[in-house]
């Protein structure tokens, strides 16, 4: 039995999350299984099975959920995600990304097609009642925004409530044209627990004292945050000067000075939508300690990101980075237990909280 925490719907009363829940193993270890295995998380884009029959093995959360899976495309170009997981004893099934036209188990030459079904295996012939459908890979759903696909090991709810909260808003853009920037992709590893990073993320109320820079072109003042059931949405209004988006004229906020949209998807995913492209960063606990947070850059338009966006990208992280392993290092504190939100900056980390919360206590 897990520890439920309590986070009033009510923000003016709410309290944050203990500093208990950042410092127990146990709790990390609940989170693993009542949190993400019921959530969606960030595959990669369709490039990584860009050939028909081809296929691509993964680790879903490497030391974390740790979720051996392979994406496959087929000839007819499904694309779909399994087990990597070979049904007779259980070896990797798919070891090296590329070409296949069906899927060999090395050990003992157990065959699926691109489909995941079984499709043969020697010296089972005198088996009885084989094969069975279990011996088929077990397949994950998977869904897509634009290029970019996610799955779920079993989630609670449906990714088509993410894809139409964020395609509202950021649909009119040519997400097949994105293209991936290697340069300016890279992982920060971050002495602090997961959650704290994605606290710090949710409220722009930090930027004026945290980040200098980046306050100089957001027009802080009309900063918002809007909520939704599984996600919520940041925008950033700019300042004179700063590129915005070019709006069409049906677009909900156009003739709005917008410089970016920020959507966090619960509960470790954030795709910063700038005028020049989109900056994916997904959060992932290696342990209470220590996270691993995967920056991925992808271009729409060169001469925007030309401008700086990279250094400034880099900037912000470090500056982010300092605070949150500062907060880290407070959490731990015998004299901090928890404390209060600011009803207008804070609506991003309470929902956070709130989300956490109910997800935990789920039986
Ligand atoms: S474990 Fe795959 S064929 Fe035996
Ligand atoms: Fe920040």
């Amino acid at each position: 039995m897990s520890k439920v925490f309590n986070i009033s719907s009510d923000i003016k009363n709410a309290e944050t999350l203990p500093a208990e829940f950042y410092r127990s193993q146990d709790v990390f270890e609940a989170i693993k299984e009542k949190v993400f295995l019921r959530t969606w998380q960030y595959v990669g884009d369709e490039n990584l099975v860009q050939l028909t029959e081809s296929v691509h093995p993964f680790i879903l959360l490497n030391n974390y959920l740790t979720e051996p899976l392979v994406l496959t495309r087929d000839k007819e170009d499904n694309i779909r995600c399994f087990s990597n997981v070979c049904t007779h004893r259980g070896n990797i099934v798919v070891n090296n990304p590329g070409k296949a036209r069906q899927l060999v188990c090395m050990y003992h030459g157990r065959r699926f097609g691109l489909n995941g079904a079984f499709k043969s295996m020697p010296e089972f012939e005198k088996a009885e009642n084989f094969p069975r459908p279990c011996d088929d890979l077990h397949e994950f759903v998977l869904r897509a925004l634009g290029p970019f696909l996610f799955t779920g090991l079993n989630p609670a709810f449906d990714f088509d409530e993410v894809l139409s909260i964020m395609t509202e808003r950021i649909g009119f853009l040519p997400l097949h044209e994105f293209k991936f920037e290697p340069t300016t992709s890279r992982d920060y590893l971050v002495n602090c627990h997961w959650a704290l990073y994605c606290d710090n993320y949710l409220e722009g109320f930090h930027i004026p004292f945290v980040h200098q820079d980046l306050n100089e072109v957001l027009d802080y003042g009309s900063y918002t945050t809007e909520i939704y059931e599984h996600a919520n949405l940041q925008i950033g209004y700019a300042n004179d000067g700063t590129e915005i988006f070019d709006l069409p004229e049906y677009h909900k906020d156009y003739g709005k000075s917008v410089g970016a949209y920020y959507y966090w998807v619960f509960p470790n995913m954030m795709f910063n939508f700038y005028p020049w492209g989109l900056s994916i960063n997904v959060v992932k606990p290696i342990s209470l300690n220590k996270t691993r947070v995967s920056f991925i850059t992808y271009v729409y338009d060169e001469n925007k990101f030309a401008d700086g966006a990279a250094a400034m990208i880099d900037k912000v992280e470090r500056e982010d980075e300092f605070v949150v392993e500062g907060v880290h290092k407070g959490v731990q504190s015998r004299f901090y237990n928890t404390g209060r939100f600011s009803p207008t900056r804070e609506k991003g980390v309470h929902h956070f909280h709130g989300l956490l919360a109910k997800y935990l206590s789920k039986s």
